[in-house]
């Protein structure tokens, strides 16, 4: 788990044009575009970068792309999935150890943060780091030197960092499980990735792209969508976000028999979005309070173990999913959101700011 956890892009070609580096990065929104000039700005500095966003969004894809625009692009990226460490090895992994530091220590060995030396780590939910962890991660960025387990040596490094989450980092500092030093060390930049659903026109795009990809790969050139299919892909909330676009049509790649991809290739969940109980999706909240329908079963578990998780929320996780969810249903419109939610607009955006939510457009529009 830990080693699998870690990858490293291949080093970028010489030559070739400095947009190639965007190639695999779709988005014509104006969300995007904006994302794509911070990027630009950003890529050559050393500066810290937060990337905040639903899962599915494109963090590591934009990770990986400040990387290979910066003076490091020739240097490792590191990418390391803080959530899929187990809290026993995450500072052995990332700090390294000396010889017999803990049972089973039977080597030196240089941790993570040391393997992106002269190149980036990117630290991946990094909301899900443990405090203590947290702590050496900060003293290790502020004096850029680390200190394996069980040594006395400290080693210079010179490594980059740009860290990730889906969660609200300043909600996880007000509840204490987030170091607020940290927090700020980590924020120099931040870029906020819209969720699919907040760019609605990148989708047909999006969709292109990876038709044209997976066709390639499947070995099925010239595949074609339906005019149904088109409009099912338009229409659905992608509560997964960009991933879960990309193998909806890899998917239907796979199944489709003709030059035409039907609506009936593609995934269950898009065919039928009411029958996803996610909570997320419009179709979903409509669905709220009906009992299901006769045939429509086939997402009970997923359905009781979202109500299971809910069991155990606060008023205020309720309210903050609510307030997200109306907010997606008028497609980022304040105003309707508010007058939906009984609310002024003054009272929707003070709770906007409070629980760390984003809508398109910032204050002003709508
Ligand atoms: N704008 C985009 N253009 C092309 N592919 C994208 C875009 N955003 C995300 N993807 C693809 O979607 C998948 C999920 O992206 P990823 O960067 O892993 O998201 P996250 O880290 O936010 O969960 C990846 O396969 C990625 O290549
Ligand atoms: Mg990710």
């Amino acid at each position: 788990m830990a080693i699998s956890s870690r990858t490293t892009t291949p080093r970028p070609k010489q030559g070739g044009p400095p947009d190639s580096l965007y190639r695999d990065i779709v988005g014509a929104s104006g969300r995007m575009q904006r994302i794509f000039r911070l990027v630009g700005k950003v890529a050559p500095t050393d500066s810290t970068v937060l990337l905040l966003g639903e899962s599915g969004t494109g963090k590591e894809l934009i990770a990986r792309s400040i990387h290979l625009r910066s003076r490091r692009a020739s240097g490792p990226f590191v990418a390391v999935n803080v959530a899929a460490l187990p809290e026993s090895l995450i500072d052995s992994e990332l700090f390294g150890y000396a010889r017999g530091a803990f049972t089973g220590a039977t080597a030196d060995r240089a941790g993570l943060i040391e393997a992106a030396d002269h190149g980036t780590l990117f630290l991946d939910e990094i909301g899900d780091m443990p405090i203590s962890t947290q702590v050496r991660l900060l003293r290790t960025l502020e004096s850029s030197e680390v200190r394996r387990l069980g040594d006395n040596a400290q080693r210079v490094v010179d490594v980059r960092v740009i860290a990730a989450t889906h969660r609200d980092l300043p909600w996880e500092v007000a509840e204490g499980r987030f170091r607020e030093d940290l927090y700020h060390r980590l924020n120099v930049v931040q870029i906020d990735l819209p969720s699919l659903r907040e760019r609605r026109e990148d989708i047909g795009l999006l969709a292109s792209y990876f038709l044209e990809r997976a066709s390639a790969r499947v070995g099925k050139p010239g595949l074609a969508f339906s005019t149904e299919a088109t409009q099912l892909l338009e229409g659905y909330d992608y509560p997964g976000n960009v991933r879960e676009l990309e193998n909806a049509i890899e998917h239907a790649v796979v199944v489709a028999d003709g030059p035409r991809i039907r609506a009936a290739d593609l995934p269950a969940a898009i065919r039928s979005p009411r029958l996803l109980a996610t909570g997320a999706t419009p179709a979903a909240e409509a669905q709220r309070g009906r009992p299901p329908e006769a045939g429509q079963r086939s997402d009970g578990a997923a359905s009781r173990a979202y109500e299971d998780a809910r069991a155990t929320w606060s008023l205020a996780e309720v309210e903050k999913e609510h307030i997200q969810r109306v907010l997606a249903r008028h497609r980022g419109n304040a105003t309707a959101a508010a007058r939906q939610l009984g609310l002024s607009r003054t009272t929707l955006w003070r709770k906007l700011r409070e629980y760390g939510l984003k809508r398109a457009g910032g204050p002003g529009g709508a």
